[in-house]
């Protein structure tokens, strides 16, 4: 068992879903945050509801594409607590589309969430964690798209492909410098959140709504697909509370993939066997 009494948790992208019900139950167990979001608003009130449960939380804006913010958001972490114990980088979202059709602005804004935010998480963080020479975990939330894929998802599904492999490389990296630092990703399926109207997080300024992109059958199709994925309003996406409990079980067990839906695991299985005995993948509706 994990323990989470009096411990400091630094999350990103803990303003909605899968962030925001991490920290209320690591709340509920006792730890104290360090709480990092892009939307200011909803990163406040959040903070203003933990305050008047009496649990301890600062919170720093941060844009996880950007290296100087992570930077900051670490030094001021370990300015307030002089610890990390468990350091989560959870920030990401989704944007859906035909591989040649997505707009290649939408492509960036994949990777620098998904694949760099990870990154300079690592940067700032794990040299820290490294050097306060205790026992702490660095967790990544990749996804189940990260070992399957499905049409319209291409972006998606690389930057996922790509921060699972980072989380496994940097476990090599952690035991070969003999670090205390340990490696987890979690790899949620469907979970009930936000990150359909991801687009909302995004400046205005970086992106065209009238690109002609949005208005293609195949983009229309995957993202009422992924509506459907994690709307809470009929969706197939499991509670929010179940997907956090089972991750806490994950981690609790020490497991370095942590799943949220295990019946993914033969589907996995199956999909392996089938890239490793040359079967070319059959995408159905
Ligand atoms: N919900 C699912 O079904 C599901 C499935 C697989 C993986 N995931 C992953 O779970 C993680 C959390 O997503 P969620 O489902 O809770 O979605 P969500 O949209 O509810 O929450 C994502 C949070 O990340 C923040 N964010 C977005 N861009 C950011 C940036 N550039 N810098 C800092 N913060 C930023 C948003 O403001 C938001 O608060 C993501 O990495 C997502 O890819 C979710």
């Amino acid at each position: 068992m994990k323990e989470y009494r009096d411990k400091v948790v630094a999350i990103t992208g803990c303003a909605s879903g899968i962030g925001m019900e991490l920290v209320r139950q690591l709340a509920a167990k006792g730890a104290k945050f360090s709480l990092a979001d892009i939307g200011d608003d909803r990163l406040a009130a959040f903070q203003q509801e933990l305050e008047a449960q009496g649990v301890e939380a600062i919170a720093t804006h941060v844009d996880v594409r950007d290296p100087e913010q992570m930077e900051a958001f670490a030094a001021r972490t370990y300015d307030k607590f002089g610890r990390v114990d468990y350091c989560f980088s959870n920030a990401g979202i989704s944007a859906v589309g035909n591989a040649w059709k997505m707009p290649l602005s939408d492509w960036h804004w994949l990777l620098d969430v998904n694949v760099m935010g990870p990154a300079h998480a690592i940067r700032a963080f794990i040299p820290r964690m490294i050097e306060q020479d205790s026992e702490c975990c660095f967790i990544i939330t990749a996804s189940a798209a990260g070992f399957v894929t499905a049409w319209g998802g291409a972006g998606y599904s690389a930057s996922k492909h790509a921060v699972i492999g980072l989380a496994e490389a940097l476990e090599g990296d952690l035991q070969k410098a003999g670090a205390k630092v340990k490696s987890y990703v979690i790899t949620p399926a469907y979970v009930q959140s936000n990150l359909h109207n991801s687009f909302d997080y995004r400046p205005e300024a970086e992106w065209d709504s009238k690109d002609p992109a949005y208005e293609d059958d195949d983009f229309n199709a995957a993202f009422g697909r992924s509506v459907k994925s994690t709307s809470a309003d009929g969706g197939v996406g499991i509670p929010t509370q179940d997907a956090v409990q089972a991750i806490l079980k994950g981690l609790d067990e020490d497991h370095f993939i942590i799943m949220t839906h295990p019946q993914y695991g033969p589907i996995i299985e199956a999909r392996y066997h089938n890239l490793m005995t040359g079967v070319r993948p059959v995408y159905k509706g």
